[in-house]
């Protein structure tokens, strides 16, 4: 029997719901070294969360998020919240001996995200991880693998484009579009994915950032009545009729080299009328190319360069295949699609694999993967501020 692995996660709203349906599903299809338990959920509002323990199964709540964070019970701190209370959290729970999963970007700020990082390095014993869940998404997983094996040959181009619509001007002023706590908006919320999973299929480092727009819209938002922090499931909710200044981006754009030598184009919108969650790498090589859409996860198209010329055409893989496929192997047979949450889940999989010694299927970003993402957010700021190109040896 696998010795129990404390979990604490602190916020209950939709990463809330996405980490607690992680650890309620992963134990149930993956075999692993530790028995997750679902010890305390902490959050802001006590009544919603007593509910949401519940529901979700959580044995504890509490509104008082230091207290869990340093839980001499706990072994692993999952943080949920937004931006702006990372670093708090991540170090309290780091000083206090706990492993740490923190949802990206991993903060609001470079300087923040510094400071985890130290003190994930001074954490010897802690392992930290960072919810970048599109890698474990089995198409993108499977890009991965393609790349490392040298099927793409020398790439030249890179394309993270991540494009939704929810933003329009009849958003209220939600968390995410107020720079103090976001720290940025299309562009770590959304453009931080695209980044992350453009380094983790290439394997490859973003060595210089050139040409970035990062436009406002909308520029003012009604405040929402229920005062500041403003949550996701708030979209709807009442305004107080004042309106506020926007203080992030709407969209941002950028170009980028690799050091591969690769050239490279991001684009994230939360005003993309008409596309929903259109997550989309598309990578060009010499021998090959593929091309990922999240709102078709669980097909990666793929061209072979290589074959006799009049055989040569886009294919589109089924990434459903247990055999063949990664993660696909521990839910259902083949071509029984999987969605969203088994991302999460996967990640959780290899979380807890991790924390027992146990190689992930894929790698997992931590503390440091995670700060090197962030470095090219920050690139990206300056380029748009200055229209200048940053090197990211620049930016550290
Ligand atoms: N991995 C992904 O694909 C993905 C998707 C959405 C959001 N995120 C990230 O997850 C984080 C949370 O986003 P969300 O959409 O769940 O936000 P949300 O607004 O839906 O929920 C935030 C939660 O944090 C709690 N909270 C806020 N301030 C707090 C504080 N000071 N102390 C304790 N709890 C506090 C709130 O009570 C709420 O439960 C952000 O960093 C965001 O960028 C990641």
């Amino acid at each position: 029997m696998p010795r129990n692995l404390n979990i604490a996660l602190i916020g209950s709203k939709f990463m809330g719901r996405t980490h607690s349906n992680a650890y309620l599903k992963v134990g149930k299809f993956f075999d692993l070294p530790f028995n997750p338990v679902m010890h305390t959920i902490a959050a802001r509002n006590r009544e919603e969360l007593e509910k949401f323990a519940l529901r979700w199964g959580w044995t504890h709540c509490t509104d008082d998020w230091y207290e869990a964070a340093t839980n001499p019970e706990i072994d692993l701190v999952d943080i949920g919240t937004p931006n702006h209370v990372h670093k708090d959290q991540a170090i309290a729970a780091l000083e206090a001996g706990k492993h740490v999963a923190c949802e990206k970007p991993l903060a609001n700020t470079l300087d923040a995200a510094r400071e985890m990082l130290k003190a994930a390095k001074k954490a010897k014993k802690s392992k930290t991880f960072v919810w970048y869940n599109y890698r474990r998404c089995p198409a993108l997983a499977l890009a991965h693998q393609i790349v490392k094996e040298g099927k793409l040959g020398r790439i030249y181009h890179v394309r993270g484009f991540y494009l939704q619509d929810w933003g329009g001007p009849d958003t209220p002023m939600l968390w995410r579009f107020q720079g103090n706590l976001a720290g940025s908006g299309a562009l770590g919320d959304l453009c931080a994915h695209s980044i992350d999973a453009a380094r983790f299929v290439t394997g490859d480092e973003i060595d210089e950032v050139s040409g970035a727009y990062m436009e406002t819209f909308v520029k003012e938002r009604k405040v929402l009545s229920g005062g500041a922090g403003g949550e996701i499931a708030g979209r709807g909710a009442k305004t107080a009729g004042k309106k506020a200044r926007s203080t992030v981006d709407d969209a941002t754009v950028f170009t980028a080299r690799f050091k591969g030598g690769a050239v490279a184009t991001f684009e994230a919108t939360r005003l993309a009328t008409g596309d929903k969650n259109a997550n989309k790498l598309e990578i060009h090589g010499e021998l090959g190319a593929i091309k990922f859409n999240f709102e078709r996860m669980c097909e990666l198209e793929w061209f072979d360069n290589t074959l006799p010329e009049k055989l040569r055409g886009w294919s589109t893989i089924n990434v459903s295949n247990g055999a063949a496929h990664p993660y696909v192997g521990a839910w259902w047979p083949a071509a029984h699609a999987l969605g969203y949450e088994h991302g999460f889940i996967n990640q959780a999989a290899d979380m807890i694999g991790a924390i027992g010694g146990k190689k992930p299927v894929v790698p997992l970003p931590d503390f440091e993967d995670a700060y090197n993402t962030q470095r090219v957010l920050e690139a990206v700021v300056q380029s748009a501020k200055n229209h200048c190109t940053v090197k990211l040896s620049q930016v550290k």
